[in-house]
């Protein structure tokens, strides 16, 4: 089997983070979203992982290469020409008749793989939701699906399609993306992989909703808070610290300072950040990014980001100085 994780959009819903750093790489609960992800997909029986790289591939590159020594091949998108289009540029690197599981690259889930590691046929992985507007939506009788639109004004059914799609062969997907291409069938001005798989119906494939509630989205601060929150709740204690009040939940990286202060509840401190004389709760603090005399609730701090004296909700770029 192989795993195609596309990594290489710009991510706008969360700047400034993502002026600096490729929203795959934003640090949730410890390591970047892509490094939850490569470790899920990393313990199914995947041969290979390819990642869609474009916006700051350099980055990503290099945090794989400096943490993974699994079969993973970087693949780039040179223009971003819809999801479609990201799995279609991999289509060399899967062969015909090999499985193949998608699983988008700013999304964590916490499921059950066996019934995909065990063949259940074409699955896509949907979610109910109040409103599914802003997804692509699956209209299904029981769970077979019967067919697929892109962020609906009116959606046929509360199904979401939630960014995990398993195909038993992935031929079949990558002949459709390559009509949608050729044909220049574009929804939203993009190559949907919706589309593709509508085409996919269309010809005969059958595929199965896969209900999945541990979804993760980590698409804005809220929802990027929240799943730090979440993974948060099922790690351990941490040792205690000579000179802070650790609240756990907490993930504090090893090599980060923390002195005077209280850390947490759901508190993520990256390695080297310095924290002293600080209350850090619900936030999450980059690498090397300092806090001083600073109490921090529902915020973000970049990387190599200096706060101090402030007191206050943050949403603090790499670099930057809030003093
Ligand atoms: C993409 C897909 C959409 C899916 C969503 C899940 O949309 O096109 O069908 O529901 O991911 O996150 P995007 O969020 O990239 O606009």
């Amino acid at each position: 089997m192989k795993a195609v994780i596309p990594v290489a959009g710009v991510g706008t819903r969360l700047r400034p983070h993502t002026h600096t750093v490729p929203k795959a790489l934003l640090q949730v609960a410890g390591k970047p979203i892509l490094g939850h992800i490569i470790d899920t997909v990393a313990s199914l029986q995947v041969d290979e992982i390819i990642l869609v790289v474009g916006y700051m591939r350099e980055k990503i590159e290099d945090y794989v290469s400096r943490n993974y020594s699994l079969p993973i091949r970087a693949v780039v998108q040179e223009e971003p020409k819809g999801l479609g289009h990201a799995v279609y540029v991999t289509r060399e690197s899967v062969a015909d008749g090999e499985p193949l599981l998608v699983i988008l690259g700013d999304t964590i889930f916490d499921l059950d793989f066996s019934p995909i590691v065990k063949g259940g046929g074409n699955l896509i992985g949907v979610r109910e939701i109040e409103d599914p507007r802003r997804f692509g939506v699956v209209k299904s009788q029981g769970t077979r699906i019967e067919g697929f639109v892109e962020k609906p004004e009116r959606p046929p059914s509360n199904l979401a399609i939630v960014g995990l799609y398993y195909f038993t062969d992935g031929g079949p997907l990558f002949s459709a993306l390559d009509e949608v291409v050729r044909r220049n069938i574009r929804t939203r001005g993009e190559y949907q992989l919706t589309d593709a798989l509508q085409l996919m119906l269309e010809r005969g494939h059958e595929m199965t909703c896969l209900h999945i509630e541990g979804w993760f989205d980590c698409g804005n601060r809220e929802t990027l808070l929240e799943t730090n929150r979440y993974l948060l709740d099922r790690v351990g204690k941490p040792a205690d610290l000579e000179t802070a009040i650790v609240v756990p939940p907490v993930s504090i990286d090893p090599a980060a300072t923390v002195e005077n202060s209280i850390v947490g509840p759901y508190a993520s401190v990256a390695a080297g950040a310095v924290i002293r004389n600080s209350i850090v709760r619900n936030s999450i603090v980059g690498e090397r990014a300092t806090v001083e005399s600073t109490s921090l609730e529902g915020s973000l701090i970049g990387d190599n980001a200096v706060v101090r004296d402030v007191c206050r909700r943050l949403n603090v770029g790499d670099s930057s100085e809030v003093a």
